[in-house]
């Protein structure tokens, strides 16, 4: 049975939802069907369809009342809009429906499992929010809330931990039946852990072990931890609060780190770790296994420390990232665009061995929903070679490559956005043979950029007006450059 809160969010979704035009709107990457958007959950593929879920809040472009927003897609570009799946209705949630994940049962039911927020006095008079996992069962459309939630709870947790920082819930089931999931958890000093349970039923868990912790170096709490085999390693995914900035592999403030290694079955053996991003809007992905054995992840492209500043009259704020496949590359995790893309591709534009200017401009390359892929070829004299987009006015956003040091720069500080946060972000990169390539998605709102096999991606969010679509190169010194260009069209 539907709660009259989750009604009363259905119903006002499917109001506010068509005043807002397609063209305000992505062209493909998922938004809220209205108001406020944070992490993606329950990402799955359940009768023959990908749903994603989302951390909502329908009445605000700001966080608040969590529900879980729904879509479905049959190829990760198009979604539709379903009604929202769960609103804070129950005592044990009443503080917000946090991050979790979804999986399709072998029975046809879908399962979905998410941290569920109580307010409570203590003992001691004291204030808190108690953190605690809960499940609820659907069919694609209404799910129910089980009757045993909180099903995994403060007693579930290692000694020390802390009861206010448990959540995020990313479940599997194994070929067994038996289900894992991997939690988030503060161990009780600021300092962030993943743990992993398991159950036959999903509703009695019993603790594994605690994958890996912080100890004070990588962050503080860990949030929304994810956890997959991909090639021959263990991928642990997780999105660390309060980060010290290291050279340029990561930032100040949150991070998306993927811990790299082995696992036995019980336990993790760290080797290596990666940033996920190099951009300023990205943090919380989560994955999921595609079909045909492809690992998939979709992130949240915005940050927590700049979602506040709002551009003025929005109905809707915050969006999901492209999904991407992931690759064991190189030693790397690599990421590409879903192939799925390729196919929205119209008016092919190409040009080879262009000599960058001053100031070059090429007839056919602008765009504001583009496919744009550069392969870079600096001279030895080349101070720097850039990549202007989103031009028109005053605004640009610009790719600037300095081959001598390696680096990449990305500035959208004239890319429309009002307010005086962190636009630029410094990458490191590796070219091949002096040549580096580049592929660039721009939808409206946001560009995504790939570096060589998916190395490297950089995430932000544009709020440059529709109209400026030029697109212009500059370089210092002698490069060459190849380019070649998609429109994307996607028919709302
Ligand atoms: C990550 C996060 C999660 C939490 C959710 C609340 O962005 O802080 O840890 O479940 O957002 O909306």
């Amino acid at each position: 049975m539907t709660s009259a809160m989750l009604n009363r969010a259905r119903e006002y979704e499917a109001q506010q939802q068509k005043t807002i035009l397609p063209r305000q709107r992505p062209g493909f990457h998922l938004t809220g069907a209205v108001g406020w958007v944070n992490d993606p959950n329950g990402f799955s593929f359940y009768q023959n369809e990908y749903h994603l879920f989302y951390q909502s809040n329908p009445y605000d472009v700001h966080w608040g009342s969590i529900h879980w927003g729904h879509a479905k897609s049959t190829d990760l570009v198009r979604w539709e809009y379903l009604p929202a799946a769960l609103a804070p209705d129950m005592p044990y949630d009443a503080m917000g429906c946090f991050s979790g994940s979804g999986a399709a049962l072998p029975d046809g039911r879908h399962l979905l499992m998410y941290t569920g927020v109580e307010r409570v006095t203590r003992a001691d008079g004291t204030q808190a929010e108690l953190q605690a996992q809960c499940i609820a069962w659907g069919d694609g459309i209404n799910y129910e809330k089980d009757e045993s939630n909180p099903v995994l709870t403060a007693a579930d947790l290692p000694e020390g931990a802390s009861d206010t920082d448990f959540r995020d819930p990313k479940l599997w089931q194994e070929p067994d039946g038996s289900f894992r999931a991997v939690l988030a958890s503060d161990r009780g000093d600021g300092s962030g852990q993943v743990l992993l349970y398991r159950s036959d039923d999903a509703r009695a868990w019993e603790l594994v072990s605690v994958l890996d912790q912080s100890n004070g170096k990588l962050g503080g709490m860990w949030e929304c931890p994810d956890f997959f085999p991909l090639g021959d390693r263990q991928v642990l995914l997780v999105s660390p609060m309060n980060m010290e900035p290291s050279g340029l592999e990561f930032h100040a403030g949150n991070n998306v780190i993927a811990l790299i290694g082995s696992f036995d079955g019980r336990n993790f053996h760290r080797e290596q770790a990666q940033n996920m991003d190099y951009g300023l809007d990205f943090y919380a992905p989560q994955t999921m296994l595609a079909p045909d054995g492809r690992r998939i992840l979709v992130g949240w492209m915005q940050n927590w420390a700049t979602c506040s500043f709002v551009p003025a009259g929005a109905k809707y704020f915050g969006q999901l990232t492209l999904p991407r496949e992931l690759h064991w590359h190189g030693g790397r995790i690599c990421q590409q665009p879903i192939r799925e893309l390729e196919a929205y591709r119209k008016n092919r534009v190409v040009y080879q061995n262009v000599f960058v200017e001053r100031e070059t401009v090429l007839a056919g390359i602008r765009g504001s929903m583009i496919d744009l892929l550069l392969t870079l070829r600096p001279e030895p004299d080349c101070a720097f070679l850039q990549i202007a987009l989103r031009q028109g006015g005053c605004h640009e956003t610009t790719v600037t490559y300095f081959p001598g040091e390696q680096r990449l720069c990305l500035d959208r500080s004239r890319s429309g956005y009002r307010f005086d946060v962190v636009h630029t972000r410094e990458i490191a990169v590796q070219p091949e043979d002096g040549t580096l390539k580049l592929r660039l998605i721009l939808d409206r709102f946001s560009l995504e950029l790939f570096v060589g096999r998916g190395e490297q991606t950089a995430s932000v969010v544009l709020f440059t007006p529709e109209q400026e679509d030029g697109i212009a190169f500059r370089a210092r010194g002698n490069a060459e450059i190849d380019v070649e260009k998609y429109d994307l069209i996607i028919e709302p």
